[in-house]
């Protein structure tokens, strides 16, 4: 395959752009960026960059964060198809009926979520920090959206009255229990992370659940050298090359995320060229939304 990286450099240069990776993105992409991150550190970059462009390796929420939170700015999206089906199980008309079913009841939104959905919710939350951010609502009442296994966690947290959504991540949603189970005896020894979008009978039987970015400060402390990873294979890449001399082992062979593969360096190299696909967020509801979303930022 053609090696792109001094064009892209070339290019970044003479556009004033910075390329954010998710942690899930391929390796290739990832070692082409200038920041790689979960949700919550990619919008807290997006929110103080310098740079006039963004291209933003990942899927469409966060490009949108990045819109919302930096509107002067243009935020590029190398494959426009890559969404995330569980922002997709939320929209604003049924959040507003929603709200009007649960009077009183403070509406948080996962920032997997649209742009709309951001603007008629009252704060955004990642996983990264979503017992915080529910924690310090003042409503007793929570109408959280769209993941019902992030809501379920948060819910051991607090003594909220939580109402969760119905969606889930489809990729996550599918690891079970007994490939925890499986990996405890093929690995004994190793400690199990899993992400707090899994089931609640696979979050109750890891050793730790947390973000991205938490796996890796967890994997980065623990003394343990062998670890096994229930999140996006993505992550492997971080893991591997920050923890020389430690082992990860991928939970289950079905954790990757379709959308989050579709961005290839040819597609960064190509939006670059173009300064296309942009991604744009109306002014009205972007005003709403960055609301939700620098409430959350506030908390730190
Ligand atoms: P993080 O917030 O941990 O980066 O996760 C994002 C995501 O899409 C999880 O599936
Ligand atoms: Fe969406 Fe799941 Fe993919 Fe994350 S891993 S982007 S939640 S589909």
């Amino acid at each position: 395959m053609k090696d792109l990286s001094g064009e892209i450099r070339a290019l970044k240069q003479e556009r004033g752009a910075v390329i954010l990776a998710h942690n899930y993105q391929q390796p290739a992409v990832q070692e082409l960026a200038d920041y790689v991150g979960d949700s919550l550190a990619l919008a807290r970059y997006a929110a103080r960059a310098g740079a006039p462009v963004i291209v933003l390796a990942g899927v469409r929420f966060m490009a949108e964060s990045a819109a919302i939170l930096a509107p002067e700015k243009t935020v590029l999206l190398p494959d426009p198809e890559a969404g995330c089906p569980l922002a997709d199980a939320v929209d604003a008309v049924s959040l507003r009926r929603a709200r009007d079913a649960h009077p009183g009841a403070a509406v948080v939104c996962y920032v997997n979520s649209s742009a709309e959905v951001k603007a008629e919710s009252d704060v955004c939350c990642t996983s990264g920090n979503a017992v915080r951010v529910v924690g310090s609502l003042p409503e007793r009442r929570v109408l959280f959206v769209p993941d019902r296994n992030l809501a379920g966690y948060v819910a051991r947290f607090t003594d909220k009255e939580i109402v969760a959504w119905e969606g889930s991540c489809p990729v996550h949603a599918r690891v079970r229990r007994e490939e925890v189970e499986q990996a405890r005896r093929r690995y004994p020894g190793a400690l199990v992370m899993v992400h707090p979008e899994c089931p609640p009978e696979v979050t109750a039987a890891a050793d730790f659940v947390g973000s991205t970015e938490a796996m890796l400060r967890f994997a980065r402390k623990a003394e343990a050298a062998d670890f096994v990873v229930g999140t996006e294979a993505g992550l492997l890449h971080r893991l591997e090359r920050e923890n020389p001399g430690k082992t990860f082992h991928l939970l289950s062979p079905t954790l990757v995320c379709p959308d989050m593969k579709r961005t290839t360096p040819e597609k960064i190299a190509r939006c670059l060229r173009q300064l296309a696909p942009r991604v744009r967020v109306p002014e009205a509801v972007g005003r709403r939304a960055r609301q939700a979303l620098e409430r959350m930022l506030e908390l730190g």
